[in-house]
């Protein structure tokens, strides 16, 4: 059994407290540290971080190699502990599970784009993004169908009978994001998702996610370097010696001029806390504007 979190009581437009969880969010972490040991004694990478994640946004992540960017992600999709503080997913204590609870948890509510893909290389494309369908007990007919059509709206329509090592890395790319949204998990976590494509591959993929997260209101955590991609993003977080900056005003002032993006610019709103930039109270879900 996990064990529920409760519920911030109603609050008029002040902050929530750092230890409480904000209401409406899908994710919320409070005082997330990681440290690793190492020879030559404990190593910092994250201290007491706060952070809230809304359905339907797509925050984004920036910083300097080795802030601990990769780090923050694998706490937040469950792929390992932290040291200290807490992780509500929709109300839920995620560490308070057990591993294989955990587990189930991952595949049915968490897509997961690691930094270097992590493809089953004997599997092809096709059977790559329907396998967390059929680990989940779905059939194969509505797993193939469903990979299929990721896998075509990714531009990868040619290539489903293609072994990762028979893929460029870009295209490696794209069928580890249609793996990461084959389950239609609430909260999708993707390192780098956009590194090894060219600027107008990248900017469909963009688009593509910014869709999902309005439409499928899912909410996406973006691990990138891309300034494009940044600067479409609701909100932008810094990773700095362990906490969350945000810096998404940055970002707005160098966002690319109105129609680089097919889309509308997303909602700009108090949907994000973060270390050093507490947001007022979110309102409720239904309350929330959308693009
Ligand atoms: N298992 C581990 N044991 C010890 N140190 C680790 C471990 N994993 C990561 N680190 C260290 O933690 C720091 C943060 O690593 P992380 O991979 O999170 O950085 P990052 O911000 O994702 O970097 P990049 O932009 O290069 O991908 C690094 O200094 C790294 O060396
Ligand atoms: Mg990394």
């Amino acid at each position: 059994m996990s064990t529920p979190i409760e519920a911030a009581p109603a609050a008029g437009p002040s902050p929530p407290a750092p230890d409480s969880p904000a209401r409406g969010a899908i994710l919320v972490g409070r005082g997330l540290g990681k440290s690793y040991p190492t020879a030559t004694g404990e190593l910092s990478v994250l201290r007491g971080l706060d952070l809230d994640v809304y359905p339907g946004q797509l925050v984004a992540v920036v910083g300097e190699s080795g802030t601990g960017k990769s780090t923050l992600l694998h706490l937040l999709g469950a792929l390992d502990r932290p040291t200290e503080g807490t992780l509500a997913f929709r109300g839920e204590d995620v560490f308070a599970k057990g591993d294989e609870a955990l587990a189930a948890f991952r595949n049915r509510s968490i897509g997961f784009v690691f930094q270097f893909h992590h493809l089953l290389p004997e599997f092809s494309a096709l059977e790559n993004v329907a396998m967390p369908a059929l680990i989940a007990g779905g059939t194969f007919e509505t797993a193939d169908g469903r990979a299929r059509q990721l896998l075509t709206g990714l531009g990868l329509g040619a290539r489903m009978g293609h072994r990762p090592s028979q893929l460029s890395g870009g295209e490696q790319q794209r069928v580890a994001v249609a793996r990461a949204l084959m389950n239609e998990p609430g909260l999708v976590l993707m390192d780098e998702p956009s590194g090894n494509l060219d600027t107008a591959t990248a900017q469909k993929l963009h688009d593509e996610l910014l869709r999902l997260s309005r439409d499928a209101d899912q909410a996406f955590v973006v691990v990138t370097h891309n300034p494009t991609l940044a600067a479409l993003a609701d909100r932008v977080l810094s990773l700095d010696g362990g906490r969350l900056v945000d810096v998404t005003a940055s970002y707005r002032a160098s966002a690319p001029a109105a129609g680089a993006s097919a889309l509308p610019s997303p909602p700009v709103g108090p949907h994000l806390a973060a270390d050093g930039d507490r947001q007022p109270a979110a309102p409720e879900p239904s309350d929330r504007p959308r693009s």
